[in-house]
């Protein structure tokens, strides 16, 4: 990886990758792209940005060839709450984008990274230690189109030789950019509010389980998968990868550890609980840890007590009493 483009940077997982590819390979051999623009956004400060809707070929072609572009970290994506109240638009965005950015891959010899997802699986999947391979039969767009991204990206692979590499993300945690319109997103909020008002209201119930990762594990996984040997690599597009596994519930017992007096209560909404109810409550990453050595460095408890750490830095103003 000599230059690299990132389509989709300004979202929750672009906006900590971008830096950390930069921290790595300088910072302007990191290209930064997005249909939005965000004037104070430090993306723009610190490297290349340019405008690119991943849906124009032409759009993604001059800018690949403009910058020698060598490889691609394609997440411009609608995710799955938003995708299942815009269906239509979803497919557009999330198999025609995918579609273009290989196709410039092909012609162009470049490598791609395409996150896949958790949301790949369904309610006929095995839903405990979810083995790499099995059934496959989502129920969301957000599914359909991340299963037919997966098997897009191996044909690819196979029938033009395109270095295609992904892993299917569970539930990313963050405090640099809120998150985009996910189901996990409430593992998120959660944080926010705990700082903020001590309190939260879930849109998920109590016991629902699902698989979650850090950001800093989730930028790990995709920089070791493309800088691994693709000699190892027997599943190439669609890794699974996680690092916990947790219900509303627990999340709240690991933040009381930290804030005695934090609350949370439940208002379900079917929409996302459907969602949630139809994914893997955990998956067995064997085959990550065997093909590229694959380890997550953040459990539970050590993403806990950082998110609290980081969010009262960026919510409380200095001085503020906790
Ligand atoms: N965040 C998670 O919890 C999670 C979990 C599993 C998989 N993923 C996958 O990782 C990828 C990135 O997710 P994220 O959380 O950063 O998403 P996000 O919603 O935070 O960001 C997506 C970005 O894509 C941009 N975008 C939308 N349409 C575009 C278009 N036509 N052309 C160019 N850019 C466009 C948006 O402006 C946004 O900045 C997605 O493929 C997503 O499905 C994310």
């Amino acid at each position: 990886m000599e230059r690299i483009l990132v389509t989709g940077a300004l979202g929750q997982i672009g906006s900590e990758l971008v830096p950390a590819l930069r921290a790595r390979y300088g910072n302007d051999a990191v290209v930064a792209s997005d249909i939005r623009m965000m004037a104070k956004n430090d993306l723009f400060a610190h490297g290349p940005f340019e405008f690119v809707d991943c849906t124009k070929a032409k759009q993604i072609q001059e800018v690949v060839r403009r910058h020698e572009i060598d490889t691609i970290y394609h997440l411009a994506a609608l995710l799955s709450a938003v995708a299942e109240e815009k269906p239509q638009v979803a497919w557009d965005i999330n198999m025609g984008g995918l579609y273009r950015v290989l196709e410039v891959a092909r012609e162009t010899r470049c490598a791609v990274f395409v996150p896949s997802s958790i949301g790949a699986f369904g309610p006929s999947t095995p839903k405990q230690r979810t083995p790499q391979d099995t059934i496959q039969r989502p129920t969301t767009m957000y599914g359909v189109t991340k299963v037919a991204g997966e098997l897009l990206c191996d044909y690819y692979h196979k029938r033009f030789g395109v270095d295609t590499r992904g892993v299917r993300f569970p539930g990313i945690i963050s405090h640099t950019a809120p998150p985009g319109g996910g189901t996990t997103d409430y593992a998120v909020d959660i944080f926010y509010e705990a700082v903020r008002h001590g309190r939260y209201t879930c849109f998920l119930d109590a016991g629902t389980s699902l698989d979650m990762m850090y950001m800093p594990d989730a930028v790990k996984a995709a920089i070791e998968l493309m800088e691994a040997d693709g000699d190892r690599l027997v599943h190439r597009n669609a890794f699974n990868v996680t690092a916990m596994q947790f219900t509303p519930e627990e999340l709240a017992a690991a933040i009381r550890v930290h804030q005695a007096d934090f609350t949370i209560d439940y208002k379900v909404d079917p929409v996302r609980q459907g969602i949630a109810d139809s994914w893997p409550d955990s998956l067995d990453d064997s085959a990550a840890r065997a093909e590229w050595g694959w380890s997550p460095a953040y459990d539970l408890a050590a993403m806990t007590a950082d998110m609290l750490q980081n969010l009262e830095k960026k919510l409380r103003p200095a001085g503020t009493p906790a």
